[in-house]
């Protein structure tokens, strides 16, 4: 039975694969971060609350129960006027009894449009998660690929978050920087990471989608080189109580553990994935194949 269409494409982290997903805004606000194409063919807009109200409320009654987790789709919908978000999230936790979270993506530019004042009470009606997109901790990549926002003051923004009680999800991409920075990229990724101690850190790694200027523009490094990325990364990643995850379908090799317990094992799993590479010359020097379609 089908109750409402998604605008599609419709984008979620891996971790909401259990979620139900209500589609707040269609695109995104920014939409210029040069190497991301993932809303490229849409127009940016907010959906009228009314309309996403009616959507929550087509979910029949006998299902209900059953929705613990939902996801506000698209690509920032934290940018939604704080007003209209509450809205939503009163007409979340009325029609799902059981609901215990709902998270969003959040740019830069989403989360310095909102004050602590307006996380803390979008917090208080549920909004406990924000998946936010570092992309890379090294300023010139992060200019190069128009990120919008220095590193410096996107710390500044998660810290907001934080104090507020909202947790966060930390992306960064692997390869983003191409060969030229790819251990500026490395080591300052990993000292903003480990300067926030998000409660998650999710590496993906560079893929093929509306981007191929950006790809262009880059030398892009090899599976191995991808690995050895990971290697200088991690060498340099201490935070104080963080889950890394490299569980998107895009990368090369699947990393899970807690930080500062795993951190070793984590190091070690690199170095082992790193000796087979090496001994492969065909696989290392391979650029790595996944691209999403269109
Ligand atoms: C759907 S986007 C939403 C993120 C959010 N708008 C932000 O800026 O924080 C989710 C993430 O996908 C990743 N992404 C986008 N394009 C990518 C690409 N071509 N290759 C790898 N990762 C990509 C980026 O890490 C981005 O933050
Ligand atoms: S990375 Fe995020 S802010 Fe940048 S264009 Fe993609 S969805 Fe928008």
């Amino acid at each position: 039975m089908i109750y409402f269409h998604y605008h599609e494409p419709v984008f979620r982290p891996p971790s909401e694969a259990n979620s139900l997903i209500f589609q707040a805004t269609i695109g995104c606000s920014h939409n210029r971060c040069t190497f991301c194409g993932m809303y490229k063919n849409k127009r940016f807009q907010l959906r009228p609350v009314e309309e996403v109200v009616r959507e929550i409320n087509l979910v029949p009654a006998a299902h209900r129960a059953s929705i613990r987790r939902v996801f506000l789709a698209d690509g920032d919908a934290l940018i939604y006027p704080v007003a209209g978000l509450t809205e939503i999230l009163l007409a979340l936790g009325e029609a799902f009894p059981q609901l215990t979270r709902v998270s969003c993506y959040a740019s830069p530019q989403s989360l310095a449009g909102k004050s602590s004042e307006d996380l803390a009470q979008l917090r208080d009606h549920k909004l406990r998660l924000l998946y936010f997109g570092l992309e890379s901790g090294d300023p010139i990549t992060l200019e190069a690929v128009n990120k919008g926002y220095t590193a410096q003051a996107m710390l500044g923004q998660c810290r907001k978050a934080r104090q507020a009680g909202l947790k966060l999800s930390v992306t960064a991409i692997l390869g983003l920087a191409g060969k030229q920075r790819s251990r500026q990229h490395a080591q300052a990724t990993a000292r903003w990471v480990t300067e926030l101690s998000p409660e998650y850190f999710s590496l993906l790694t560079l893929f093929s989608r509306h981007n191929d200027d950006f790809l262009r523009g880059i030398v892009p490094l090899t599976q191995g080189e991808m690995l050895e990325e990971i290697r200088e990364m991690l060498g340099h990643l201490r935070p104080e109580r963080t889950i890394l995850r490299s569980n998107h379908v895009s990368n090369l090799l699947q990393l899970a553990g807690s930080y500062p317990k795993d951190r070793q094992r984590l190091k070690n799993e690199v170095d082992e994935a790193l000796t087979y590479a090496r001994q492969d010359r065909d696989w290392y020097d391979a650029l790595p194949g996944y691209a999403e379609s269109l």
